[in-house]
């Protein structure tokens, strides 16, 4: 049977990136649970002529990549810094690009990365609501880390760690359970039994 691929996306305009190393620390924390092929990319990875694309069609390749990955994936790891109290603008403009109906049911873990913690709630109040429109499966930690959560450009706070772990628990006991339902032989419904009893 073939792993589970999970893809992890970030958007930082830069490396090293605060963003990344946390999406990272998720991945890590993920592969520690779950046997997976996991592959991340960010904003860099996409390339500068994402911002110049209009449409589907004039992506460049290493974009149009990126997104066919997001789509084909079986769960996601998204992350955004905190620009002007919301995600970047090519965060979501990337994601403009997603067929709607790909990512229904997806699970996806939401983080983020700012400079302080005035923003914490970015990943409820703006990146939530965007999966929600697409009908995936958010995790319910979301994870999000300032300035002072990291030394040496990684997560080191307890609280950021402890979230990072939580967020990878929820994400692989739902993959366990989809890998074991699609195992599993089909069970008759209750209706479907009295149906035929009748
Ligand atoms: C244009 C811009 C706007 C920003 N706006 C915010 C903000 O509204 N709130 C915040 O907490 N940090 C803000 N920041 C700080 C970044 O979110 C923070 O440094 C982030 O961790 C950078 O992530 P990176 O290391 O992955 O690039 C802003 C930074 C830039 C460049």
């Amino acid at each position: 049977m073939s792993l589970p691929r999970i893809v992890g996306f970030t958007a930082n305009l830069q490396r090293p990136s605060k963003t990344r190393a946390l999406a990272e620390s998720l991945a890590e924390a993920v592969g520690a649970r779950v046997r997976a092929e996991i592959r991340l990319f960010d904003m860099l990875d996409a390339g500068t002529g994402l911002g110049a694309a209009w449409s589907r069609d004039l992506l460049p390749l290493p974009a149009r990549r990126i997104v066919e990955a997001i789509e084909g994936a079986d769960a996601l790891i998204v992350g955004s810094p905190v620009y002007k109290g919301s995600y970047t603008g090519l965060f979501k403009h990337l994601f403009d690009f997603v067929e709607p109906s790909a990512l229904v049911g997806k699970p996806v873990i939401l983080s983020a990365t700012g400079g302080g913690a005035r923003h914490a709630l970015v990943v409820e109040h703006s990146l939530r609501p965007l999966f929600g429109f697409f009908s995936a499966h958010t995790i319910p930690s979301a994870v999000y880390g300032s300035d002072a959560d990291f030394r040496d450009g990684v997560p080191v706070d307890a609280g950021v760690q402890a979230r990072i772990q939580d967020a990878a628990s929820q994400l692989a006991d739902l993959l366990g359970a989809r890998a074991a339902r699609a195992g599993a032989p089909e069970v008759t419904s209750p209706v479907a039994a009295f149906a035929s009893a009748g």
